[in-house]
């Protein structure tokens, strides 16, 4: 199989909660790379941009808001299979449903508050890397 990327976001509220450390050392255990990473705090329209495609659902502002409400560290991971690795890594949307020892499970305190974000497609991943990242960034 083909070394595959995905993007992934340590979200605003694990980073404030000193949690980002924690959660690149569970990363690195699972087996991805880190192709590209760095730290920045949204815009309410970066972040309004990044989830366009949630933008008729009801907790969009709610989403938004949260995601524009302090520091994010985004990634660029490889691996084999790197996207459904990395969802499966991080665990369901919602904590409490999500299986043990995954990120969103141990670390996570509510449906928004998960800690982490992973695409969920070829596609998707191929905007939202291009969403943070230039191409000399990917070298
Ligand atoms: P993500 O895109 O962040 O990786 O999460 P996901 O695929 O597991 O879930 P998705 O349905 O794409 O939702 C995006 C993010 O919106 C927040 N959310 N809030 N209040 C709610 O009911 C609700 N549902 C989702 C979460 O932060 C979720 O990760
Ligand atoms: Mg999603």
């Amino acid at each position: 199989m083909a070394i595959e990327r995905t993007f992934a976001i340590i979200k605003p509220d694990a980073v404030g909660r000193g949690l980002a450390a924690e959660i690149l050392a569970r990363i690195q255990k699972a087996g991805f790379s880190i192709l590209a990473i760095k730290s920045l705090r949204m815009s309410k329209g970066e972040a309004e941009g990044f989830y366009a495609v949630h933008r008729a659902r009801p907790f969009f502002g709610e989403l938004t808001q949260f995601m524009s409400s302090g520091k994010s560290v985004v990634m660029v991971l490889e691996a084999e299979n790197a996207i459904g690795k990395w969802r499966d890594t991080m665990g369901a949307t919602d904590p409490s449903k999500a299986a043990p020892g995954t990120i969103r499970r141990d670390l996570g305190t509510s449906i928004q508050n998960n800690c982490t974000h992973g695409s969920d497609a070829t596609e998707t991943a191929a905007f939202e890397i291009a969403y943070f990242f230039s191409g000399h960034e990917l070298v």
